[in-house]
Parts: C-alpha cells; sequence; structure tokens
C-alpha cells in the first residue's frame, strides 16, 4: 500500500497518536491587519488571542509539547513602533495568561534571548516560568528573540571555551553534545512544524531540531487560527510517511 492510500485510522478505528511536539511559526498578523483597514497592533492583538486560543487546543488534542515562535531574532528589523507592540503585547500575555495556563495544566518555558528585552520583562517571563514549572498537561515553549543559528552558534561557542579550558576533548563533540548544548536539550525534536499565512520557509526557526519535522503549510492568517486548523495539520501529519532516511518495508 502506498503512502498516500495509508488509512488514517488505526485498525481498532481509534485515531492515531497526536505528535508528540508541534511548532508553529504564527504568521500573518500584518495582512489580516491590512485586509480590514486597521493598524497593524491590532492585528498582533489579534493573534494573540489565536495563541491563547491554540494552547488550549493543543492540550486537548494530545499534544506534549508546543513551541510557538512569537518574535524572531530579526523582528528587531522592524519600525521601533512594531517592536513596541509587540513587546507590549507579550509582556500582557506573559502576565495575564499565568493564571488560565495552570489551571490548564501547562507549563511555560521561553527561549531565545531574553536579555534582549528590558528588565521589566525579564521578571516577567522569570515569574511565568517559575509559577507554570509545576504542571504537566502542556509544556509550552515561547521563542522570542529566538533565532536557530543563533543558537546553535552560541552552543558551539560553549563547547569551544569547555574544550578550550580542557573540560572536554575536541574528538569528543558529537552531536548529541551539541544537542545538549541547545536551549531545548532534553526537550524531545518537533515532530510536525505548521506556518501559518502561505508563506513557505523557516525563517530561522528550530533549524537543528527540525532536521526530520514534517512540515505543513497552512494558508490562513494567524489571527484566524483555531482548533479546527490545528486538527487538520494533524491529520495531514498522519497522513505522512516518517522514514528517517531509513526504509518502511
Ligand atoms: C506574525 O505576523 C507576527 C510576527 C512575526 C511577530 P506578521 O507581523 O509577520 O504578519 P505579516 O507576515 O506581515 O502578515
Ligand atoms: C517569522 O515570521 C517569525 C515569527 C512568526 C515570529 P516573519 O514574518 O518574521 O518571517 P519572514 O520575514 O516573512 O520570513
Ligand atoms: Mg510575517
Amino acid at each position: 500500500m502506498s503512502a498516500a492510500t495509508q488509512p488514517v485510522l488505526t485498525a481498532g478505528g481509534n485515531t492515531p497518536p497526536a505528535p508528540v511536539h508541534v511548532g508553529i511559526i504564527m504568521d500573518g498578523n500584518g495582512r489580516w491587519a491590512a485586509a480590514r483597514g486597521v493598524p497593524r497592533a491590532l492585528g498582533h492583538k489579534a493573534g494573540a488571542e489565536a495563541t491563547r486560543r491554540v494552547v488550549e487546543a493543543a492540550a486537548g488534542q494530545g499534544v506534549s509539547w508546543l513551541t510557538l515562535f512569537a518574535f524572531s531574532s530579526e523582528n528587531w528589523r522592524r519600525p521601533a513602533d512594531e517592536v513596541r507592540d509587540l513587546t507590549g503585547l507579550m509582556r500582557h500575555y506573559l502576565r495575564h495568561e499565568v493564571r488560565q495556563l495552570v489551571e490548564n495544566g501547562v507549563r511555560l518555558r521561553v527561549i531565545g534571548d531574553r536579555t534582549a528585552f528590558g528588565p521589566g520583562m525579564l521578571a516577567e517571563i522569570r515569574r511565568a516560568e517559575a509559577e507554570t514549572a509545576g504542571n504537566t498537561r502542556l509544556n509550552l515553549n515561547v521563542a522570542l528573540s529566538y533565532g536557530g543559528r543563533a543558537e546553535i552558534t552560541a552552543a558551539a561557542r560553549r563547547l569551544a571555551l569547555r574544550a578550550a579550558a580542557g573540560e572536554i576533548a575536541p574528538e569528543a563533540i558529537d552531536e548529541a553534545a551539541l544537542a545538549g548544548e541547545l536551549e531545548t536539550a532534553e526537550m524531545p525534536d518537533p515532530d510536525l512544524i505548521i506556518r501559518t499565512s502561505g508563506e513557505k520557509r523557516i525563517s530561522n526557526f528550530l533549524l537543528w531540531q527540525a532536521a526530520y519535522a514534517e512540515l505543513v503549510f497552512q494558508p490562513v492568517l494567524w489571527p484566524d487560527y483555531g482548533a479546527e486548523h490545528l486538527r487538520e495539520a494533524i491529520t495531514e501529519f498522519h497522513r505522512r510517511d516518517r522514514r528517517f532516511g531509513a526504509r518502511n518495508g
């Protein structure tokens, strides 16, 4: 049977397990606002509402790890007022979402260069991480000022420093050693990466970790994203035949 005709349902009629780790490149806030003739800031606000919905939907659909790309290391290149709007919204989300996250059993972690933000934001991040640290239903990573290249570079630099200090032999640096220095050490690699808005690129998201992720591109703009879109993406994921370079049969 070819991959395309494999049944989505298992023999017992049960739906197959959800992907363990889903990453989402949440794109299209600006176009959503432009289509309505409203300021971009309103698009970002509506995007934050979508984020709230999707975190709940992911937990409800059995996803264990969810990594959301909220602000890239390159997004600092945007006009200062847009950067201000975005950081304000992220801070507001961190402050006001914690109670809901705790109620939903969500543990929040931030990946990326958090030191690029001001002390107020840093304190908010620390508080949200501490207050949700005991939750186990869904692990939520929010990527802020995150770039895959910067993350890999920092990991390589740490290994080089340890080698120079004589703590590790250069020959001992292998894939596991590098992965162990990434911010996602101890986390499973993403099984499914979704990008909304119709763009078909990675834009520096989880470069190392995405080596064997299934990519699903959905045309919907992020502020319009909901539980049914996540379900569609997971259904598409189940149609894929993952081989990891080997052969299935
Ligand atoms: C995603 O929406 C939010 C961020 C990248 C911070 P955009 O602001 O990129 O929206 P488009 O791509 O311009 O529509
Ligand atoms: C990627 O979206 C980053 C986030 C969604 C946070 P961008 O809108 O910044 O990506 P490009 O510029 O279209 O590649
Ligand atoms: Mg964009």
